[in-house]
Order: structure tokens, then C-alpha cells, then sequence
């Protein structure tokens, strides 16, 4: 588990934000990788919502090596084990569950499960997390919400994600318990389908100089 948090800790401490990625189109996968790492974010959740999702990890897992490519949406063991089979260096879930804890605990790719309650932070503390994702973050408190879990719950890393973009973020990456943003405006859809890879390049390189006050250490 240790090991666990100790990968976590070093992709997260990679760079300020995640883009979090909804691919229709597999084609567009090593492309879309390559602008995003090109422009300073190499750290990409692949979410598990469209049917080509867990070819693009294949695919960006074998043919983007300045990458490191990661799933998200990932909500059974199944899924975790399939998209650990197709190279995937992180699983991200927007929650957590008994049988998705035991997966993970099973598996040698790292987990980063979601919560946002003070149980829920303590239910996956106790099971040996110190990083989680904070998700949806702006319906759930945002700000607010992650400064005032910062005096009870000192220990815990977040990652939130959910409504976030290059104007909020600074106010999350300024917060001593938040480690990294997720968010998909670095990768709109419509650039995404038009292929418009010098403008997600730009998109990428303006979140990858946010700088951030939460330290990263395992
Ligand atoms: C996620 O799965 O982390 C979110 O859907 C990303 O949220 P956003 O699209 O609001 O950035």
C-alpha cells in the first residue's frame, strides 16, 4: 500500500493539473496525448465513458512514452482489471467500494479513489490512502470545503476535479492539501474533434506553468 502511495505521489507531483479526457474517437487518442504531454502535462486520465476508452490507454500507453497515462470512471474490479491489462499507470474512480479497495489492494497499477465526506476520508485513510480525489469538487464545497478538511484531517493529499478550470484552479492549488487539479478544459471537445492539437498544446502549456502550494511527498 505504501508503494501504492508512493507512485501516486510521484505522478501527481508531475505536474499541476490532469486533464481529464473523454475520447469518442480512438484515433485521436496519440495525437491528443502527444499535444498535452508536448505542452507540459504528461499525466492523462483516460476516462472509462465512451466504448474506444480503453483502446486509447492502449494505444497512448504504448506509442506515447513521455506520457503516463492513467484511467478514470473506473467504478468495478473489472474495468480495473482491464484497464490495467492495457497499460494504464493509475486508476482514478470518482468514488470507492469494498470490492474496488480489494482490486486495487490485488493489483499492481495504484489507486486514487475518490471521496467527498469527512467518513469517506476516513474510511480510505484507515484503509491506507493518503491521496484521494475530490470529486465533483465544485458541487461538493470546492474551496471552502478542502480548507476546512485541512485542520481535522491534516495528512490527506486531494486531487479534486469537477468544474474546474484555469481560472479556478490557482484558488485549489493554492491550498496546502491540494496536490493537483483534474479537469477537462485543457482537452475540449470540439478541438479534440476538429483535431485542433496546436490550441490544446497552448491550453495545456498555460495549466502546466499553475504553480501550487500543496507539498507532494509520499
Ligand atoms: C472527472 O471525471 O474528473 C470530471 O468529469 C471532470 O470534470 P470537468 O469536466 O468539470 O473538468
Amino acid at each position: 500500500m505504501s508503494d501504492h502511495q508512493e507512485a501516486i505521489a510521484e505522478i501527481l507531483a508531475l505536474a499541476p493539473v490532469v486533464p481529464v479526457l473523454i475520447i469518442d474517437d480512438v484515433e485521436k487518442a496519440i495525437p491528443l496525448a502527444k499535444a498535452l504531454v508536448a505542452g507540459g502535462l504528461p499525466v492523462l486520465e483516460i476516462t472509462l465513458r465512451t466504448p474506444g476508452a480503453i483502446d486509447a490507454i492502449r494505444r497512448i500507453a504504448k506509442e506515447v512514452p513521455n506520457g503516463v497515462v492513467g484511467a478514470g470512471t473506473v467504478i468495478n474490479p473489472a474495468q480495473y482489471q482491464a484497464v490495467a491489462d492495457a497499460g494504464a499507470r493509475f486508476v482514478v474512480s470518482p468514488g470507492h467500494s469494498a470490492a474496488l479497495l480489494d482490486a486495487a489492494k490485488n493489483s499492481p497499477v495504484p489507486f486514487l479513489p475518490g471521496a467527498i465526506t469527512p467518513t469517506e476520508v476516513i474510511e480510505l485513510v484507515s484503509a491506507g490512502y493518503r491521496y484521494l480525489k475530490f470529486f465533483p469538487a465544485e458541487p461538493a464545497g470546492g474551496v471552502p470545503m478542502l480548507k476546512a478538511f485541512s485542520s481535522p484531517l491534516p495528512e490527506v493529499r486531494f486531487c479534486p476535479t469537477g468544474g474546474i478550470d484555469l481560472a479556478k484552479a490557482p484558488q485549489y492549488l493554492a491550498l496546502p492539501n491540494v496536490v493537483a487539479v483534474g479537469g477537462s478544459w485543457v482537452a475540449p471537445a470540439d478541438a479534440i474533434s476538429s483535431g485542433d492539437w496546436g490550441r490544446i498544446e497552448e491550453l495545456a502549456r498555460e495549466a502546466s506553468q499553475l504553480s501550487r502550494a500543496g507539498q507532494v511527498r509520499a
